[in-house]
């Protein structure tokens, strides 16, 4: 505790976090489908030290997932066409929630659809069980098979549909969204009106890979999703100009964050908490060096409570760093 009775780290900075009913002791979490279904990093680290863990996203029923191949690297990232394989949720609640629960972490569980029943189905199995649970994460990225497939989120109207359809379960609801389209901003406010706490924001970008002597396509699924260091500047300006054109609304900022820079960027565009996904399969320590690495930064740039630059970018708000700190980290670079 610091003199004014705060929690802080070991540098003196206030790291909690506020997402609207949420309060977290800092802002960096796990992405979902990037640490596995449960505890599985907690072989690297105490997870329990995290903002939150946010587990792979689970249905209402297990699901296969798409053939092999299902991951292929990128410069800068990976496609990846995992196809949300799962064991469902009611498998889900036996073989993972008590390995969470054991250990204490804050546990955000991420659920998927085909249709809003099965989103709603996939919240009421889940509100069986809700000890340890401190939100909801609903992966609006997926294709709606009752509309040609048009992803969910890229749609004001099914967005709606989904959030409302959750809201039974009585936990912090966030909507985590696609950026594969231009209607980010109407979809992130139909989101908040259907009841949302607030976004996660980015999804992975659409992309694909093709074997030039072949003409095969790479990923068993087709398609994939592409993440990692080279999606960053798109989750950047996504956040950005989200966080611009609706100033009040609670963001968790995702996509190619593999540093405490790049953590700290992010909440200067407008992020309230942040998530590390790709950069965990490179480095399974990633969550908690991100986390140390963000404290000591904000340590040296006089920054006493995190929560208070939430968003310096998009407002024209400067962060003064004595002149000395400034050079010493730019020659670090
Ligand atoms: C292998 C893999 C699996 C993923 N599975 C999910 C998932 O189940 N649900 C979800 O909402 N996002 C999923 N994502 C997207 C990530 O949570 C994250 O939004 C995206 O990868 C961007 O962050 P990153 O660049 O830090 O990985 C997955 C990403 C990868 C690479």
């Amino acid at each position: 505790m610091n003199k004014r009775g705060r929690k802080t780290d070991q540098f003196g900075v206030d790291l909690r976090t506020k997402l609207g009913p949420l309060e977290l002791d800092n802002p960096v979490m796990t992405a979902a489908g990037t640490s596995g279904h449960g505890a599985e990093l907690a072989a690297f680290f105490d997870l329990s030290e995290l903002g939150a863990v946010v587990v792979k996203s689970v249905s209402a029923f297990p699901w296969p997932g798409n053939p092999g191949p299902r991951l292929t690297p990128i410069p800068g990232g990976m496609l990846n066409s995992v196809g949300l394989a799962g064991p469902g949720m009611e498998g889900w609640l036996k073989e993972y929630l008590p390995g969470l629960r054991r250990r204490r972490i804050k546990t955000i569980v991420s659920i998927w659809g085909r249709t809003v029943e099965e989103y709603a189905r996939a919240s009421e199995l889940l509100a069986t069980e809700l000890d340890g649970i401190v939100a909801l994460e609903v992966n609006v990225s997926c294709p709606n098979l009752k509309a040609k497939s048009e992803i969910f989120s890229h749609s004001v109207e099914a967005t709606r549909a989904v959030i409302e359809a959750v809201q039974p379960v009585g936990i912090p609801i966030f909507a985590k969204l696609s950026p594969n389209t231009h209607l980010v901003a109407e979809v992130a406010e139909a989101a908040l009106d259907a009841g949302a706490s607030g976004v996660t924001l980015i999804n992975t970008v659409l992309g694909m890979s093709i074997d030039p002597l072949t003409a095969e396509l790479e990923l068993g699924g087709g398609g994939g999703g592409l993440s990692g260091r080279a999606i960053r500047p798109i989750a950047l300006r996504a956040v950005y100009e989200l966080k611009k054109r609706i100033p009040e609304i609670v963001i968790i900022g995702v996509g190619g964050i593999s540093t405490g820079r790049d953590a700290l960027a992010m909440i200067l565009a407008g992020a309230s908490a942040i998530q590390v996904g790709t950069a965990t399969f490179s480095d399974p320590k990633a969550p908690m060096r991100i986390l140390g690495e963000l404290s000591e930064l904000c340590e040296r740039l006089g920054i006493a409570r995190l929560s208070d630059v939430v968003g310096y970018a998009p407002k024209g708000m400067k962060i003064t760093p004595a002149v000395e700190t400034l050079s010493d980290m730019k020659a670090e670079d």
